[in-house]
């Protein structure tokens, strides 16, 4: 399983490169030049009152369909749109949010994410 990441101001690039790290894994590739040819999970962030940044909608237009699970990064301070991209996601592709993480995330959610890709990758990575 491929790890893709949308990132703005580097949380979620930061937090993508921990997880492949601690995976030992091929770096996380950036949506707006990932071309994936298996199975992935995206991390992205949220944006505009609990919407999905363009980018990962025009990403996900091409390669939703490989698609495994969506983790979302944002900012307690926007309250009930916390990271509220993950949830937009999932329903529309039918895929488990993985994690909902405050900016960059914790150690907790890295364990916490990799965790998840150990158990669901049937692709060596
Ligand atoms: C204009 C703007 C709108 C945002 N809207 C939301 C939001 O609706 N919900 C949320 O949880 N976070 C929101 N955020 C916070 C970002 O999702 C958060 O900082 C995230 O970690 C950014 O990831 P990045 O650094 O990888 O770009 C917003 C940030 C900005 C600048």
């Amino acid at each position: 399983m491929q790890l893709i990441f949308d990132s703005l101001t580097g949380n979620v690039r930061r937090l993508a490169g921990r997880v492949a790290q601690r995976l030992e894994a091929p770096p996380a590739l950036d949506v707006r030049h990932a071309e994936p040819d298996g199975d992935f999970l995206l991390l992205t962030y949220t944006f505009h009152r609990g919407e999905v940044p363009d980018t990962t909608l025009a990403f996900l237009a091409r390669h939703g369909h490989r698609l495994r699970g969506v983790v979302a990064s944002g900012s307690y301070h926007w309250g009930t749109h916390f990271a509220r991209a993950a949830d937009v996601i999932a329903a529309r592709y039918s895929v488990p949010v993985v994690a909902k993480v405050n900016k960059g995330g914790t150690d907790t959610d890295v364990a916490q994410i990799t965790g998840w890709v150990q158990t669901h990758r049937t692709e060596l990575l």
